[in-house]
């Protein structure tokens, strides 16, 4: 029996870290084994990648540089045993070192393995997660669309831009000189009172009828003029199936020498026909408006049933659509036109009773509630 070599002491120590080193690496052995592996989640992850799948995979990178710094590192107790061995004798420290060197490269080969298939994890996911697959159905981005009330405010608009009418803008706060006075209305008609107008608390209207853009029209570009002014305006109406207190109206107004009721329907039905048919009919039936003289009001054919009667036009064969009239000399006088040189027709007519008419909404309310699942189907 050979005597105990003169490092045994040291050798069963490094035999006793190499046992321990084997017993913790078991930890990161799946990694080294399986490419699939998945650690529980609720362990401290120090490197987190998503997988393709949607599967989160945690690698503890950090850990496993910790365990190797545990255990053969500068300050490891294996590195104490290294600097031990210095103090033996000369052949007992070649051979113990022999024996260190072989001990420890099992152990760093493990450790280099267990990185190196970390690593290949990490890119595995990574280039998982970054992939595309360019077979997968799209996903549709949800588009807005126009309002119905813009579609059709937008064919009014293209239609008589193409007549050579200007679009204006109005103010939609008023004051009673715009709402009233320059349209001609008496001081004690019925409209200027607070049961049908709107008014702001220092005393301004709210706009009752988009009449009020003639006279800024007409005082901003003087004569002649050929505008059309879409836009809000509000009443004091109960709301109900055809009526809101804020609605669209669309003004038209043509002030020039020489113009007559002739040109004022002429307009009308053309306009009527190309935005309903070139079978539109259109008729005149006499009215009254404080800022007209004569007045009038339109009707057009039916556009559902040609004028037979049918639901819409609630049998009459003619759908209502607005007023009108030549410009009264009051309110051409009034917005500084001289009423001897020219003359001039107005009209006007509400969006949104037609745009109820169009898309068959038996309640106009319906336009303002802003409920999706309504406003959808008008894509
Ligand atoms: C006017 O407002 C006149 N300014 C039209 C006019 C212009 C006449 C130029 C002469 C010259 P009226 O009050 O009839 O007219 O309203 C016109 C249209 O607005 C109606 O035909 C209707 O379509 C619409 N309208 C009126 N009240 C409501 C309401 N509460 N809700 C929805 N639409 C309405």
């Amino acid at each position: 029996m050979s005597p105990p070599a003169e490092y045994e002491k040291e050798k069963q120590l490094a035999l006793f870290i190499q046992e321990a080193f084997e017993r913790e690496f078991e930890r990161f052995a799946p990694f080294a084994v399986s490419r699939e592996v998945r650690l529980s989640p609720n362990q401290r992850a120090d490197m987190v990648v998503t997988t393709g799948g949607g599967d989160v995979l945690v690698i503890e990178f950090k850990k496993l540089t910790e365990f190797r710094n545990r255990f053969l590192g500068r300050k490891s107790q294996w590195s104490e045993l290294k600097k031990a061995a210095r103090n033996l004798s000369p052949e007992a420290k070649a051979n113990f070192y022999q024996f260190l060197t072989a001990v420890e490269a099992g152990m760093t080969d493990k450790v280099v393995e267990a990185e190196r298939t970390l690593k290949e994890l990490i890119e595995t996911a990574d280039v998982k997660r970054e992939a595309i697959d360019v077979t997968l159905p799209g996903r549709r981005p949800r588009r807005g669309h126009l309002h119905p009330i813009t579609v059709v405010r937008e064919k009014i608009e293209d239609i008589f831009v193409s007549l050579g009418y200007a679009i204006e803008d109005g103010r939609e706060i008023e004051t009673d000189f715009y709402n009233f006075d320059a349209l001609n209305i008496p001081e004690n008609h019925p409209a200027r009172a607070s049961q049908d107008t709107f008014y702001t608390s220092d005393g301004y209207a709210l706009r009752s009828q988009t009449s009020t853009v003639q006279i800024h029209a007409m005082q901003r570009r003087g004569a002649p003029v050929r505008m059309i002014a879409p836009g809000r305006v509000f009443r004091r109406d109960t709301p109900d199936p055809t009526h809101n207190p804020m609605f669209f109206q669309v003004e038209g107004l043509c002030v020039d020498r020489g113009i007559s009721m002739a040109h004022l329907k002429g307009t009308v039905a053309e306009f009527l026909r190309r935005m309903f048919g070139e079978q539109t009919v259109t008729r005149f039936r006499p009215s009254y408006f404080p800022f007209t003289e004569p007045s009038a009001e339109f009707d057009f054919s039916c556009f559902k049933c040609g004028g037979a009667g049918c639901r819409i036009c609630k049998n009459s064969g003619w759908i209502e659509l607005g007023g009108s009239g030549m410009v009264h000399p009051n309110v051409l006088r009034g917005a500084g036109v001289d009423p001897e040189e020219f003359s001039g027709f107005a009209f006007g007519l509400g969006i949104d009773r037609m745009v109820g008419l169009m898309y068959g909404l038996d309640d106009i309310r319906l336009l303002f509630e802003n409920d999706v699942r309504f406003l959808e189907q008008f894509d």
